[in-house]
């Protein structure tokens, strides 16, 4: 069973690039779950994990260009979001690459829970400004 499942209802931003972007995103994530918690070997799992962490920095910095484009006024405050998740990333890629960390059911739940809080507290807002 998949992680996370897409809906408008839950997730929808009404932005379409963004959605098609988080539509992306929830596949590879997706993807790297259940590569992590199946049978695949490292190898393929570091594969995923950097495709995954690959697209979360490109749907961050269209989401960064357009809020910029519009002048929207929560800009800062959503980079600061989105910085920290990036490190967050960055730091787990670099251990796993060293043989330090694994990509867990607990890694998962963790970005699973980030996007549950992110979307609908800093995505959502933007809509109004990013359609406008
Ligand atoms: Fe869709 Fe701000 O991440």
């Amino acid at each position: 069973m998949a992680l996370i499942t897409w809906t408008k209802e839950q997730y929808g931003t009404n932005v379409t690039v963004c959605d098609d972007e988080h539509k992306t995103l929830f596949d590879k994530l997706n993807k790297l779950y259940d590569l992590a918690t199946g049978s695949a070997g490292r190898a393929a799992v570091g594969e995923q994990l950097d495709d995954l962490i690959g697209f979360v920095a490109w749907h961050f910095a269209t989401e960064e260009r357009l809020m910029q484009s519009k002048n929207y006024s929560g800009y800062t405050a959503h980079k600061a979001e989105h910085d920290k998740l990036v490190a967050t990333c960055v730091d787990l890629q670099t251990k796993f690459h060293k043989g330090e960390a694994d990509v867990t059911a607990e890694t998962g739940a963790f970005v699973k829970s980030w996007l549950d809080s992110h979307i609908p507290q800093f995505d959502m807002p933007y809509e109004p400004s990013l359609n406008g």
